[in-house]
């Protein structure tokens, strides 16, 4: 059995069962009596299907037991579906939060895809770990170009944070300080920060008008004001690289390209991880080719060349990654079945 880290995240690139294995992976730690979250950062549909998880939920965990998915195994987990707007607004305390929350270009930025997603996800997961409520936080990536964002989530931050916004936030948190809420004078500003700045806001107040620019401060210094989740996120990316820290599993299917594509991924993320990280080769068909009987000629060379087929991807497989997990093909078509087979499939993992 594969022991337990604080963290544990499933990658890979599309199609291959990273739901599915992250979600496996959360019912049979939750029947081994580990206290789990499963946090969702895809924002496919698919977990609210396996699960029945509400949409009105997003951004909150929800319990799940073995009642909601018809097994007969008693266990208990919550899962949660990342929810941009949900972080941003628990993160914004000030009491001016209600207008901040209205404000366009926050509201713009927290959309799923808005461009904060990764940088919350991240920001989210570290305040759940906080919590200490949890032995393991499975996480479910977004496909491959999105997985690569969320590990670049603290870089994008550092690129946020540089130099010439540091110059406003810094004018700018010195200003909101104790009593809240003053429009800020452009010409004020205009003395204080950096040439670099002073051009942003020139063009953005002549493309956009005041009123724009003013709902921009507005944003930033509530970026500004929490900052320190942000940074706490950045520390959360580095601890992500211990060891005893986190689990990572690579998902790939049986074919070829998936593989290949596993590959790539790997060397993109994997100054992002740890070396001691897992493929997960999904979906099988090993045990069912082994114990198939062909009884002529074609379904034997059939069988012959499936195998060959399987052999071959796990020998490249090897020249890749040192661990490796065998998932079988579940021959059923209901998504619940199959997170529920798999699930008892991490009993034999032996590494
Ligand atoms: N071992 C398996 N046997 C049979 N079907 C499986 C297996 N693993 C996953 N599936 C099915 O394959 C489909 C894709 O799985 P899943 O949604 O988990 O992939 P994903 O990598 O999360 O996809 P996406 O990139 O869209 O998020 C689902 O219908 C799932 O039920
Ligand atoms: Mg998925």
């Amino acid at each position: 059995m594969i022991k337990a880290k604080p963290i544990e995240i499933f990658c890979g690139t599309g199609g291959v069962g990273k739901t599915t294995t992250a979600s496996s992976r959360a019912i049979y730690l939750a029947k081994k009596g580990k206290k789990v979250l499963l946090i969702t950062i895809d924002p496919s549909q698919r977990l609210k299907e396996v699960f029945g998880l509400n949409d009105q939920m997003a951004g909150n965990p929800e319990k799940v037991t073995h009642e909601n998915i018809g097994s007969s195994t008693p266990f208990e987990f919550e899962a949660m579906l990342m929810s941009p707007s949900a972080t941003i607004a628990r993160m914004i305390k000030t009491s001016s939060k209600g207008e901040l929350l209205k404000n366009p270009i926050i509201k713009t930025l927290s959309r799923p895809y808005g461009g904060m997603n990764e940088i919350m996800a991240m920001i989210e997961v570290n305040q759940r770990i906080k919590t200490q409520k949890y032995d393991t936080i499975v996480l479910d990536t977004p496909p491959g170009k999105h997985f690569i964002d969320f590990l670049e989530a603290a870089q994008k931050i550092n690129h946020f944070f540089d130099k010439s916004f540091l110059d406003l936030f810094k004018y700018l948190g010195k200003s909101f300080e104790g009593s809240r809420t003053q429009t800020l004078s452009k010409k004020l500003i205009g003395s204080i920060v950096t040439k670099g700045v002073k051009k942003l806001l020139g063009y953005l107040d002549k493309v956009t008008g005041q009123a724009f620019v003013e709902e921009f401060i507005d944003a930033v210094s509530a970026l500004y004001q929490n900052r320190e989740y942000f940074l706490e996120g950045l520390e959360l990316e580095e601890r992500l690289k211990i060891q005893s820290f986190s689990n990572w599993f690579l998902v790939t299917s049986v074919d070829q390209q998936k593989i290949t594509q596993a590959g790539e991924l790997k060397d993109q993320a994997i100054h992002f991880m740890h070396y001691d990280n897992y493929l997960i080769i999904n979906k099988t068909l090993q045990q069912q080719i082994e114990q198939w009987n062909p009884n002529s000629e074609l379904t034997k060379s059939l069988k012959e060349s499936m195998s060959y087929r399987e052999r071959k991807i796990k020998e490249f497989s090897k020249e890749n990654f040192s661990r490796i997990l065998e998932f079988e093909e579940i021959l059923s078509d209901s998504p619940t079945e199959h997170v529920l087979k798999l699930s008892e499939s991490w009993e034999n993992t032996s590494i």
